[in-house]
């Protein structure tokens, strides 16, 4: 499967803008760590991009969510390790490998810079820099539901939590138009 093949599934299956909007966020970070890392830049991507193409099947549903996303690329040729990265993302089997672990991050991180960018004055990605966000970072109470601990894990691919929020920030600034931020 292909990035066009990919965007085509996420338009036809998700209708929430806003969740549009995340799974973009992340494939923007899980690329950038790829390249980081210098890990495939496509399948990371993809896991990013299809993490929760079941969402409008399972919003009411969420332990089928993950599973569910599968079944929908049933057919399609998608690796096995991008397959595994989204149920690990939904604690369907421990997170292990790189783009696993690296997912289970991206997730949550794009949470809080969204917010971080709609708190600053200017309300905009390009305006906020890195220490902002990892000022964010340290407020807990800050958007609570962005899991600090989750985040955390990029330290298990190698990353240190402010370089991983600055390669997040930057990865989702280069998007910005189409995140509407
Ligand atoms: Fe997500």
């Amino acid at each position: 499967m292909d990035r066009a093949e990919a965007w085509r599934l996420v338009q036809e299956h998700v209708s929430n803008r806003n969740i549009v909007k995340h799974m973009l966020a992340v494939e923007a970070v899980m690329r950038a760590l790829a390249r980081r890392l210098g890990e495939e830049e496509e399948g990371w991507g993809l896991a990013g991009l299809l993490h929760d193409l079941d969402y409008d099947r399972t919003r009411d549903d969420p332990p089928r969510h993950g599973p569910t996303t599968v079944e929908m690329l049933a057919g399609a040729d998608v690796p096995a390790a991008v397959t595994d990265a989204i149920l690990a993302h939904n604690r369907h089997k421990p997170a292990s490998a790189p783009i696993e672990t690296a997912l289970l991050a991206a997730d949550p991180v794009t949470g809080l810079i969204v917010a971080a960018a709609l708190m600053h004055p200017e309300k905009s990605l390009a305006a906020c820099d890195a220490d902002f966000v990892v000022r964010r970072f340290g407020e807990k109470r800050f958007a609570a539901g962005a899991d600090r601990e989750q985040i955390a894990q990029c330290r298990e691919v190698g990353l240190e939590v402010e370089e991983f929020l600055a390669l997040s920030l930057e990865a989702m600034t280069a998007i910005r138009e189409e995140l509407g931020l």
